[in-house]
């Protein structure tokens, strides 16, 4: 029987694959997040959705990525309860910025308060990463990662997860741009179906030599290395296809003083890394809006920085 009868649980919006590390890297934000209530019931798992993101989120528990963690976790452990889950949607669906990961990262973390299950951080990542079935058809574990543990994470292993967990350069800043595109049901799982089956030779160096970069980079605190590292030569230039303006917004980013540009996640969203020492978060901003806008796209823009993983809020 669980210990607590609620708990408030706070997850961030994350960043994926940043340009090389495509299912390895994931970087949690400060802006925007999910603040999820789960609350005791008699039986049966309920999903309630509020807030400016709610639209398009299922509230079927089999379909929603926060109930499919829950049905996960009550059967590990046999726990005979009813959950109501109220998520107050903060990171939209659909945009790349890890929108199912932040509610399956919330519950898999609240209810191992709520029932003192002491699961360790790559047992709740396991958890999580169940709900990314229900959105991309596979259980890739960066964003859930990053929300998690919060700041970079490097999932060095799979099968068992290995993740290594460190903290962003203080004055790292994420410009982020969010085109308005048609929504694209099934997003991440159509994403996936455009990558290649086969990589060479030679594009595998260079991923690795960059993956390998950037890693020092967060090690380091080097946000110029960091920058100059978010470049892909596997998936991002299968991708772009889906993403009209993502050169010149690469471009236009890259001039404006930004380090580094890369698709955020499966898309649409880009995101550019900025040294707020050095670079001003606003020319870098206005030059993604109008990267979008040449290529015919409005797009909404905002600044933010790496965040803190998943957080307790409250406790009853
Ligand atoms: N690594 C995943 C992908 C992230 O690029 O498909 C999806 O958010």
């Amino acid at each position: 029987m669980p210990l607590l009868s609620k708990v408030v649980v706070m997850a961030p919006a994350t960043t994926a694959n940043l340009g090389p590390g495509f299912d390895v890297f994931g970087m949690a934000l400060e802006y925007p997040y999910d603040k999820v209530t789960i609350t005791k019931a008699d039986d049966g798992i309920k999903i309630e959705v509020y807030g400016t993101a709610k639209e398009g989120i299922p509230t079927d528990p089999s379909k929603n990525t926060a109930g499919v963690v829950a049905e996960h976790i009550l059967k590990e452990f046999s726990l005979k309860v009813g959950l109501v889950i109220k998520i107050e949607k903060g990171v939209r669906p659909g945009i790349g910025l890890g929108s199912s990961a932040a509610s399956a990262a919330a519950v898999a973390f609240g209810l191992n308060h709520m029932f003192d299950l002491k699961l360790s951080y790559e047992q709740l990542v396991r958890f999580s990463a169940k709900g990314e079935i229900a959105s991309a058809g596979f259980e890739h574990a960066d964003n859930v990662s990053a929300a998690i543990y919060g700041d970079f994470v490097i999932i060095k292993s799979y099968n068992p997860f290995e993740i290594i967990h460190l903290k962003a350069p203080p004055s790292l800043g994420v410009c982020v741009a969010v085109p308005k595109l048609p929504a694209l049901p099934k997003k991440t799982e159509k994403a996936r179906a455009v990558l290649p089956k086969m990589v060479s030779m030679d594009k595998l160096t260079y991923n690795v030599g960059h993956a390998a970069s950037m890693a020092v980079g967060f090690a380091t605190g080097n946000i110029k290395l960091i920058g100059n590292a978010m470049s892909d030569a596997v998936v991002e230039p299968a991708r772009a296809f889906m993403i009209p303006g993502y050169n010149n917004v690469k471009d236009m980013a890259l001039k404006a003083g930004a380090y580094g540009v890369a698709i955020s996640g499966a898309g649409p969203s880009m995101i550019a890394v900025i040294d707020e020492n050095s670079s001003a978060p606003s020319k870098v901003l206005k030059a993604m809006e109008e990267g979008f806008k040449a290529a015919g796209v409005s797009a909404e823009v905002f600044y933010t920085k790496p965040g803190k993983g998943v957080t307790l809020l409250e406790a009853e």
